[in-house]
């Protein structure tokens, strides 16, 4: 007898990307979704072996796609390649970025274009990129999710990371808009400070992890990727249904206060 489907994901398939370390977002969004009853699909960029080792930890045994988001033939062959694991996706969760170390730790005005062009290559046409990637696979009911560091102010250290996000966060509206007319939502989770690789990589990151730790009304654990992840499930849920080009803040509630 076939066993009933339980969870907020029942019976979804689910393409994450991102997967680098255990401590990556991606990396719980995955466990959770698999654990919420999700069949999952991972993309792993460049180290491959790693990524394949990382996932073999995940609750359920899942494919690893190799997918560099500014290639592409990756991404002209990802839906194929998927395909030949899932028949079709109800979800895709973008968990990408990355910027040259010239745009980050206080060296806004000094960045050369190219770097600058590469941090928006990556970290914000990618989030179009990868959704039209994936989108013959999907139907009307399917939805997207990215990450997002609160970029309607300017942030000590995050330079032109941040402005890629406010790129990030304006495409998240602008996906909304195309693909409403296809019945799927576009939305973005904004998390306060996590000690991941890409956060590590960020001179002076430990600025914001003081402040959250002072300020946030909640109070913030810098090492608890479970809130941020549990939101992008929601999201992806059927309990969202007509929520589009949103910003959920997980960032023990940091973006509400004044100064
Ligand atoms: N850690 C934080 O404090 C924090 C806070 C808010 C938002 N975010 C965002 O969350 C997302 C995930 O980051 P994380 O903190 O889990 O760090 P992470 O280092 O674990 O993940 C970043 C991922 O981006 C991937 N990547 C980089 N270049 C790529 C490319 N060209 N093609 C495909 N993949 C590529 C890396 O392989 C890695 O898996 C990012 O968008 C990040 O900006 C992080």
């Amino acid at each position: 007898m076939e066993e009933a489907l339980s969870g907020l994901l029942a019976g979804k398939r689910l393409l994450v990307t991102g997967v680098i370390t255990d401590q990556s977002i991606a990396y719980s969004v995955a466990k959770l979704a698999i654990e919420e009853g999700a069949t999952v699909v991972l993309t792993g960029f460049g180290r491959l072996s790693l990524v394949e080792r990382i996932a073999r930890r995940l609750p359920a045994e899942v494919p690893v796609i190799e997918l560099d988001v500014t290639n592409a033939e990756h991404l002209s062959g990802l839906a194929d390649r998927v395909t030949s694991t899932v028949d079709g996706l109800d979800g895709v969760v973008h968990s990408i970025g990355f910027a040259p170390q010239s745009c980050l730790g206080g060296g806004f005005l000094d960045a050369p274009w190219e770097d600058v062009a590469t941090a928006l290559h990556v970290s914000t046409y990618s989030y179009k990129s990868l959704v039209m990637a994936c989108l013959p696979l999907m139907k009307p009911g399917g939805a997207v999710v990215g990450m997002t560091f609160d970029a309607t102010k300017a942030w000590p250290v995050y330079d032109w990371m941040g402005v890629a996000k406010a790129g990030l966060e304006s495409a998240n509206r602008y996906l909304a808009l195309h693909l409403g007319k296809r019945g799927i939502r576009s939305n973005l989770v904004s998390a306060g400070p996590l000690r991941t690789m890409a956060a590590k990589s960020i001179p002076g990151f430990e600025q914001f992890e003081e402040s959250w730790a002072q300020r946030a009304p909640l109070g913030w654990n810098l090492t608890d990727q479970e809130p941020a992840a549990r939101a992008v499930l929601a999201l992806l849920s059927d309990w969202f249904p007509a929520t589009t080009g949103e910003i959920v803040h997980v960032d023990g509630g940091y973006h509400a206060l004044g100064a």
